[in-house]
């Protein structure tokens, strides 16, 4: 597979990816599928504030369900929190097409993120696990993040009580000395 910076052009296809996680699980705690504007307006924001949004595309159709080049799941990297202090936190976010999970995506598309996070200079990447999904447990673990806590019973969706399970990972230099600019 390709992973590649997103471009404006890719909002359809994440848009679709990103709609059937919210409609059918529990990793985002989003109700109502965002539309394709509202994901125009999200991924510009992310990318005007020199973070990376990351899209995995097929090369050759080499999986089950797969068209040549189309997408098979994005990334992206945000601020952890807004305030000023949480400068050099982020927090990630990964979305495999739900009919090619499992097949290695999800991995290659962290182990990438994490170096671009790392490049734009955030030295914490923090995974906030809605519904305590078992797979993304496993994701983020086998790539080296630590269990960080656990929230228990803090969402709410298709009649269950939520767990929200966070995990931590250090980026490049984490907390050994101080960032070249201190934040504003
Ligand atoms: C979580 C997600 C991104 C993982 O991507 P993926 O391409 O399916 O995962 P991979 O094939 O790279 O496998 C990653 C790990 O998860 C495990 N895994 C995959 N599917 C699993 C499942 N249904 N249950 C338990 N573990 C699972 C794999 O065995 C692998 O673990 P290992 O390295 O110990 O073998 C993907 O399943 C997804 O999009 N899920 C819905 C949205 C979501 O939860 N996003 C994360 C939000 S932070």
């Amino acid at each position: 597979m390709r992973i590649q910076p997103a471009k404006s052009a890719d909002v359809p296809e994440i848009a679709a990816i990103y709609a059937h996680h919210v409609q059918h699980g529990t990793a985002s705690y989003e109700i109502a599928a965002p539309t394709e504007a509202e994901m125009v307006v999200r991924l510009a924001r992310v990318l005007d504030a020199g973070w990376p949004w990351l899209v995995a595309r097929g090369d050759k159709g080499e999986r089950e369900g797969e068209r040549e080049g189309e997408m098979l799941g994005y990334a992206y990297a945000s601020q952890f929190r807004d305030r000023a202090a949480y400068r050099f936190a982020c927090e990630n976010s990964v979305y495999v097409r739900s009919d090619l999970r499992g097949a290695g995506i999800g991995t290659a598309l962290l182990a990438a993120l994490l170096d671009a996070a790392r490049l734009v200079g955030f030295r914490q990447m923090i995974a906030v696990i809605g519904g305590a999904e078992p797979a993304s447990v496993a994701l983020h673990a086998g790539l080296g993040f630590a269990h960080a806590g656990t929230l228990r019973a803090i969402g709410r969706k298709h009649g269950r009580w939520l767990d929200t399970v966070y995990m931590q990972i250090a980026l490049g230099d984490g907390a050994a000395g101080a960032p070249a600019e201190e934040p504003q």
